[in-house]
Protein backbone atom coordinates (compact mmCIF):
# COMPACT_ATOMS: atom_id res chain seq x y z
CA UNK A 1 0.00 0.00 0.00
CA UNK A 2 1.04 3.15 -0.84
CA UNK A 3 0.71 6.40 1.54
CA UNK A 4 2.09 10.38 2.13
CA UNK A 5 3.80 11.38 5.17
CA UNK A 6 3.78 15.19 5.68
CA UNK A 7 7.29 16.29 7.46
CA UNK A 8 6.13 19.33 9.02
CA UNK A 9 9.62 20.07 10.55
CA UNK A 10 11.38 22.74 8.53
CA UNK A 11 13.77 21.56 6.24
CA UNK A 12 16.79 22.90 4.82
CA UNK A 13 17.83 23.36 1.37
CA UNK A 14 17.41 20.32 -0.51
CA UNK A 15 18.16 19.21 -3.56
CA UNK A 16 15.15 15.79 -3.85
CA UNK A 17 11.32 16.98 -3.28
CA UNK A 18 10.93 15.52 -0.09
CA UNK A 19 8.72 12.50 -0.75
CA UNK A 20 7.80 9.11 1.25
CA UNK A 21 6.97 5.73 -0.57
CA UNK A 22 6.04 3.04 1.58
CA UNK A 23 6.79 -0.70 1.20
CA UNK A 24 5.15 -2.75 3.64
CA UNK A 25 6.69 -1.77 6.84
CA UNK A 26 9.65 -0.30 5.33
CA UNK A 27 9.40 3.27 4.21
CA UNK A 28 12.06 5.70 1.88
CA UNK A 29 12.24 9.51 2.61
CA UNK A 30 14.84 12.23 1.93
CA UNK A 31 17.21 12.30 4.43
CA UNK A 32 18.27 15.64 6.74
CA UNK A 33 20.74 17.05 8.55
CA UNK A 34 21.16 14.62 11.73
CA UNK A 35 21.17 11.47 9.51
CA UNK A 36 24.91 11.88 8.38
CA UNK A 37 25.47 9.62 10.71
CA UNK A 38 23.31 6.49 9.92
CA UNK A 39 23.89 7.23 6.15
CA UNK A 40 27.84 6.10 7.13
CA UNK A 41 27.20 3.43 9.18
CA UNK A 42 25.38 1.82 6.14
CA UNK A 43 27.62 3.24 3.62
CA UNK A 44 30.96 2.31 5.08
CA UNK A 45 30.09 -1.16 6.44
CA UNK A 46 30.56 -2.28 2.13
CA UNK A 47 34.01 0.12 2.53
CA UNK A 48 36.40 -2.34 3.54
CA UNK A 49 35.24 -5.15 0.41
CA UNK A 50 35.71 -2.01 -2.05
CA UNK A 51 31.74 -2.15 -2.90
CA UNK A 52 31.11 1.54 -1.21
CA UNK A 53 33.62 4.90 -1.06
CA UNK A 54 33.94 5.12 3.02
CA UNK A 55 32.31 8.42 3.54
CA UNK A 56 32.81 10.45 6.85
CA UNK A 57 29.52 12.49 8.45
CA UNK A 58 31.09 16.00 7.47
CA UNK A 59 31.12 15.09 3.96
CA UNK A 60 27.88 13.49 3.95
CA UNK A 61 26.20 16.22 5.48
CA UNK A 62 27.10 18.96 3.21
CA UNK A 63 25.34 17.25 0.12
CA UNK A 64 22.48 15.72 2.77
CA UNK A 65 19.49 16.56 0.50
CA UNK A 66 20.95 13.91 -2.18
CA UNK A 67 20.73 11.09 -0.13
CA UNK A 68 17.69 8.83 1.05
CA UNK A 69 17.23 6.49 4.20
CA UNK A 70 15.15 3.49 4.27
CA UNK A 71 13.76 2.74 7.90
CA UNK A 72 12.04 0.20 9.65
CA UNK A 73 10.68 0.66 13.11
CA UNK A 74 12.42 3.90 12.84
CA UNK A 75 16.41 2.29 12.01
CA UNK A 76 18.06 2.99 9.18
CA UNK A 77 18.61 0.11 7.13
CA UNK A 78 19.24 1.12 3.65
CA UNK A 79 20.94 4.37 1.52
CA UNK A 80 21.87 5.74 -1.16
CA UNK A 81 22.58 9.02 -3.47
CA UNK A 82 20.55 11.01 -6.32
CA UNK A 83 23.80 13.50 -6.98
CA UNK A 84 22.64 16.06 -10.05
CA UNK A 85 25.41 16.89 -12.51
CA UNK A 86 23.52 19.04 -15.11
CA UNK A 87 19.61 19.31 -15.96
CA UNK A 88 19.66 16.28 -18.21
CA UNK A 89 21.94 14.21 -16.08
CA UNK A 90 22.23 12.65 -12.55
CA UNK A 91 24.80 9.90 -10.58
CA UNK A 92 23.29 7.23 -8.54
CA UNK A 93 26.16 6.90 -5.76
CA UNK A 94 26.21 5.16 -2.47
CA UNK A 95 23.74 2.75 -2.22
CA UNK A 96 24.15 0.53 0.36
CA UNK A 97 22.06 -1.63 2.43
CA UNK A 98 22.35 -2.74 6.45
CA UNK A 99 24.43 -6.29 6.01
CA UNK A 100 21.93 -7.60 8.34
CA UNK A 101 18.69 -7.15 6.36
CA UNK A 102 20.16 -8.06 2.44
CA UNK A 103 18.11 -9.70 0.30
CA UNK A 104 14.63 -8.53 1.46
CA UNK A 105 13.88 -5.73 -0.70
CA UNK A 106 15.72 -2.17 0.68
CA UNK A 107 17.72 -1.91 -1.69
CA UNK A 108 14.56 -1.94 -4.60
CA UNK A 109 13.06 0.50 -2.28
CA UNK A 110 15.92 2.67 -2.38
CA UNK A 111 16.30 2.83 -6.06
CA UNK A 112 12.64 2.60 -6.66
CA UNK A 113 12.88 6.02 -4.66
CA UNK A 114 15.91 7.45 -6.32
CA UNK A 115 14.74 6.74 -9.46
CA UNK A 116 11.16 8.57 -9.19
CA UNK A 117 12.81 11.55 -7.94
CA UNK A 118 14.86 11.53 -11.21
CA UNK A 119 11.76 11.41 -12.60
CA UNK A 120 10.50 14.25 -10.33
CA UNK A 121 13.28 16.34 -11.21
CA UNK A 122 12.62 15.20 -15.35
CA UNK A 123 16.10 14.44 -15.76
CA UNK A 124 17.19 12.65 -18.72
CA UNK A 125 19.57 9.82 -18.03
CA UNK A 126 20.69 8.35 -14.52
CA UNK A 127 24.33 6.98 -14.53
CA UNK A 128 26.30 5.05 -11.85
CA UNK A 129 29.78 3.27 -11.09
CA UNK A 130 29.85 -0.18 -9.43
CA UNK A 131 30.91 -3.53 -8.79
CA UNK A 132 27.45 -5.17 -8.17
CA UNK A 133 26.31 -5.02 -11.90
CA UNK A 134 23.51 -7.31 -11.54
CA UNK A 135 21.66 -5.80 -9.09
CA UNK A 136 21.73 -2.45 -11.51
CA UNK A 137 20.41 -4.08 -14.28
CA UNK A 138 17.41 -5.24 -12.46
CA UNK A 139 16.56 -1.76 -12.81
CA UNK A 140 16.67 -1.04 -16.21
CA UNK A 141 20.35 0.07 -15.97
CA UNK A 142 22.62 -1.26 -19.43
CA UNK A 143 26.51 -1.42 -19.47
CA UNK A 144 28.40 1.44 -21.45
CA UNK A 145 32.19 2.07 -21.86
CA UNK A 146 33.69 5.13 -20.28
CA UNK A 147 34.08 6.10 -24.16
CA UNK A 148 30.06 6.13 -24.27
CA UNK A 149 29.98 9.33 -20.72
CA UNK A 150 28.84 12.40 -21.54
CA UNK A 151 32.33 14.06 -22.17
CA UNK A 152 31.86 16.65 -19.37
CA UNK A 153 30.91 14.33 -16.70
CA UNK A 154 33.70 12.22 -17.45
CA UNK A 155 36.15 15.29 -17.47
CA UNK A 156 34.27 16.52 -14.25
CA UNK A 157 32.60 13.72 -12.28
CA UNK A 158 35.61 11.13 -12.58
CA UNK A 159 39.49 12.37 -13.61
CA UNK A 160 38.56 15.24 -12.21
CA UNK A 161 37.17 13.89 -8.91
CA UNK A 162 40.53 11.31 -9.36
CA UNK A 163 37.88 8.69 -8.99
CA UNK A 164 38.87 5.14 -10.52
CA UNK A 165 37.14 3.14 -13.13
CA UNK A 166 39.07 0.84 -13.08
CA UNK A 167 37.19 -2.60 -11.45
CA UNK A 168 33.64 -0.86 -12.13
CA UNK A 169 31.48 -1.46 -14.09
CA UNK A 170 29.58 1.83 -15.62
CA UNK A 171 25.98 1.74 -16.12
CA UNK A 172 23.28 3.94 -17.89
CA UNK A 173 19.39 4.14 -17.93
CA UNK A 174 16.94 6.77 -19.35
CA UNK A 175 14.93 8.01 -16.61
CA UNK A 176 11.80 7.55 -18.37
C1 LIG B 1 23.51 -4.50 -3.70
C2 LIG B 1 22.57 -4.21 -2.53
C3 LIG B 1 22.27 -2.71 -2.50
C4 LIG B 1 21.28 -4.98 -2.78
O1 LIG B 1 20.36 -4.67 -1.74
P1 LIG B 1 19.28 -5.76 -1.25
O2 LIG B 1 18.37 -5.10 -0.29
O3 LIG B 1 20.00 -6.96 -0.79
O4 LIG B 1 18.54 -6.06 -2.63
P2 LIG B 1 16.99 -6.44 -2.84
O5 LIG B 1 16.61 -7.47 -1.84
O6 LIG B 1 16.18 -5.21 -2.89
O7 LIG B 1 17.06 -7.11 -4.28
C5 LIG B 1 16.43 -6.55 -5.42
C6 LIG B 1 16.74 -7.45 -6.60
O8 LIG B 1 18.15 -7.37 -6.88
C7 LIG B 1 18.73 -8.67 -6.85
N1 LIG B 1 20.07 -8.52 -6.28
C8 LIG B 1 20.41 -8.14 -5.02
N2 LIG B 1 21.74 -8.08 -4.89
C9 LIG B 1 22.26 -8.46 -6.08
C10 LIG B 1 23.58 -8.61 -6.57
N3 LIG B 1 24.66 -8.38 -5.80
N4 LIG B 1 23.75 -9.00 -7.86
C11 LIG B 1 22.68 -9.23 -8.66
N5 LIG B 1 21.39 -9.10 -8.24
C12 LIG B 1 21.20 -8.72 -6.97
C13 LIG B 1 17.80 -9.49 -5.96
O9 LIG B 1 17.92 -10.86 -6.24
C14 LIG B 1 16.46 -8.92 -6.33
O10 LIG B 1 16.04 -9.47 -7.54
P3 LIG B 1 14.50 -9.91 -7.77
O11 LIG B 1 13.67 -8.72 -7.45
O12 LIG B 1 14.45 -10.31 -9.20
O13 LIG B 1 14.25 -11.03 -6.80
C15 LIG B 1 23.14 -4.67 -1.18
O14 LIG B 1 23.48 -6.02 -1.26
C16 LIG B 1 24.36 -3.89 -0.74
O15 LIG B 1 24.25 -2.94 0.03
N6 LIG B 1 25.55 -4.35 -1.21
C17 LIG B 1 26.81 -3.74 -0.81
C18 LIG B 1 26.98 -2.32 -1.29
C19 LIG B 1 26.98 -2.23 -2.81
O16 LIG B 1 27.58 -3.01 -3.51
N7 LIG B 1 26.29 -1.18 -3.29
C20 LIG B 1 26.33 -0.79 -4.66
C21 LIG B 1 27.32 0.36 -4.76
S1 LIG B 1 27.34 1.08 -6.36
Amino acid sequence: MTSTRVDVRPLPKIDLPPQTSDIGEIAVRTARPGDEHAVCRLVNAWADEGLTLRRTPAEVVVRIGEFVLCEQGGFAIGTGALAVFSPALAEIRSVAVDPTVKAKGVGRAVMTFLVDAAKTLELDEIVLLTKVPGFFAKFGFREISAAQLPPSFLEEAIIGRGRKLVGRTIMIRDVM
